[in-house]
């Protein structure tokens, strides 16, 4: 792997070997001999806020070796207008490694393309890859195996994290059931692409139909970054999109529930579920920095 910049642009065979090094890293934390990352210094250029990615990877950079550059783009020129293109020339003779939270998937591909030097997707609209490497190993932690996996994806299917899973089930050749309003729904193109790539995606606007029998019930906030001015549009449309007892009692019986967090209690997920499920939310959450470690080390070797 050259960059991480979208579970689109991964092979079944390079997630699944990001998968088992993840598991081996998390075993022998704090015990590691190789330092892949000792004498770099990695950036991390983020235009939108971040508790677990920014936090998972600082540490994670340091536990391999590293030192961690914190760029936020208020704080930078890019913020002001530099252009991605001239950012991306000059980090690239700067610093070893760069993690770029930001809108257009666009500006992360010429980034990795202009810069020279490996380049990571922390979140851009349309994808969010490191999340859906954590939340794999997570679901092969908790069930066992990817193998005749059923996951169903209750709220916006449009959303970063919904387009994550559609490539994660393509590539894996997963069942996949989007639940969502009609206005929310992934773009034809997509579904057609992942689709003929061997991905298996039903939608429907029923959340209790897509969560029949499933394996894993996995829920996004309804308003993502940058959608804010459309709050309380979205909150109307989405109301009925919520992992509830009903969901919840629709599914497999030892279904776990997943949430990549934040989580707005009350909104995509009732208080009382997140709760009972929490154990496996925040096993997720940590497996944050397993996953990320496991993709640094991957793109230097
Ligand atoms: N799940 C996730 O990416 O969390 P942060 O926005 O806190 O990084
Ligand atoms: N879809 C969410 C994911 C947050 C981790 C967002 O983009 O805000």
């Amino acid at each position: 792997m050259q960059h991480l910049l979208s579970i689109e642009s991964l092979t079944a065979a390079e997630i699944l070997k990001t998968i088992d090094l993840a598991k081996k890293l998390k075993a022998t934390r704090g015990m590691e001999t190789s330092k892949p990352l000792a004498g770099e210094c990695w950036g991390l250029l983020f235009s939108k806020s971040s508790t677990r990615t920014r936090v998972s990877f600082e540490v994670g950079i340091r536990e391999l070796g590293g030192e961690a550059l914190f760029l936020s783009s208020s704080e930078i020129q890019l913020g002001r207008g530099e252009p991605i293109e001239d950012t991306a020339r000059v980090l690239g003779r700067m610093i070893h490694g760069a993690v770029i939270r930001t809108f257009k998937q666009s500006d992360i591909e010429t980034f990795a393309a202009l810069s020279g030097i490996p380049t990571i997707n922390a979140l851009t609209d349309e994808e969010h890859p490191c999340q859906i490497l954590a939340d794999l190993l997570t679901i092969e932690e908790l069930h066992g195996s990817l193998d005749g996996l059923k996951v169903a994806f209750i709220g916006d299917a449009d959303c970063n994290m919904g387009r994550s899973w559609i490539w994660a089930a393509a590539r894996l050749g997963f069942e996949l059931r989007l639940a969502c309003p009609e206005l929310y729904r992934p773009p034809a193109e997509l579904i057609a692409r992942a689709e003929a790539a061997g991905g298996a995606v039903t939608i429907t606007n029923d959340p209790e139909e897509a969560a029949h029998g499933a394996d894993i019930l996995y829920t996004d906030v309804w308003v993502s970054m940058g959608k804010e001015e459309e709050a309380e549009y979205r909150t109307a449309q989405f109301t009925r999109y919520q992992i509830n007892d009903s969901v919840v009692a629709a599914a497999a019986p030892k279904a776990h529930v997943l949430h990549c967090l934040p989580a707005y209690r009350g909104k995509e997920i009732t208080a009382e579920v997140f709760e009972r499920h929490a154990d496996a939310i925040f096993q997720q959450a940590e497996n944050r920095l397993h996953a990320q470690k496991a993709v640094m080390t991957l793109l230097k070797s």
